[in-house]
């Protein structure tokens, strides 16, 4: 079972189902997270068939479908339809993935879908991603620096920039924080693995004079520790990326410059 985290006092109960459409040989049926700030009360699943043959490949082409020709209510995010903005992470089949690059034919059965687990909701399939934001901000994810500035750019070297390779490609989509346990019980201080996935690329970038000030920064029971390499970051990353041997990069530098 998916862990949301639900309105108070509140429980999923089954909502409406929408008929299906007529003359369709190849219909799919998909179950959708629906809560609304305006109504309140329990959230529920509503209920929609859509015929396959008439709609794109992907689990967005079915809710772009959805909202355009059969309930215009049903609310998420979405931008560049390519897995680069990172806008449409959601929990898929029981998975944190990304709706435009999901295909509908990955799932088997009745395609199930809910929220990014554990964060608060603001409407249907939309995150509140605020507290994200921040802790990300709070990693200071830009180039530090205390010489002076060069009259051209910041020079790296071939190899030092390789180093950067499977940190720079993060699109924020926060599929891997919110499939962390340790994120869901103590998300107020530790800062899950998609921040500290930034953090180590900037303590890796051979252009950054902050390495101390931000391994200090770190140096926190909550903020960095409280990862225990369960690893589902890595495991439901779309993006192919691995936040957790970012973290542990983070802590064997903490060990390293204690020696
Ligand atoms: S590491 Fe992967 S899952 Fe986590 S925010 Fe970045 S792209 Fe998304
Ligand atoms: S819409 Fe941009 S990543 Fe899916």
């Amino acid at each position: 079972m998916v862990q949301l985290r639900l309105p108070k006092n509140s429980r999923i109960t089954t909502g409406k189902t929408w008929p299906q459409p007529e003359g369709a040989s190849r219909i799919r049926k998909l179950r959708i997270y629906r809560w609304s700030p305006e109504e309140g009360g329990n959230p529920r699943m509503d209920t929609y068939f859509i015929d396959q043959d008439k709609c794109g490949p992907m689990v967005l082409d079915a809710l772009i479908k959805i909202k355009n020709e059969i309930d215009p209510t049903l609310t998420f995010r979405r931008s560049c339809r390519e897995g680069i903005c990172g806008s449409c992470a959601m929990n898929i089949d029981g998975v944190n993935t990304l709706a435009c690059t999901w295909g509908l034919d990955q799932v088997k059965g009745d395609v199930t879908i809910y929220p990014l687990p554990h964060m608060p909701v603001v409407k249907d399939l939309i995150p509140d991603l605020t507290h994200f934001y921040a802790q990300h901000a709070s990693i200071k994810p830009w180039l530090e620096t205390s010489s002076n500035t060069p009259a051209k750019e910041w020079r790296q070297s071939i190899e030092d920039r390789r180093k950067l390779d499977g940190l720079y490609e993060c699109i924020m989509c926060a599929s891997c924080s919110t499939a962390c346990p340790s994120y869901w019980w103590n998300a107020d201080r530790f800062l899950g693995p998609a921040a500290l996935l930034h953090a180590w690329r900037w303590i890796v970038d051979s252009r950054d004079e902050a390495t101390g000030e931000r391994l200090d920064d770190l140096e926190d029971p909550f903020k960095l520790y409280r990862c225990h390499t369960i690893m589902n970051c890595a495991k439901t990353c779309p993006k192919g990326l691995n936040p957790s041997k970012a973290i542990a990069q983070i802590k064997h530098k903490m060990v390293e410059r204690q020696m």
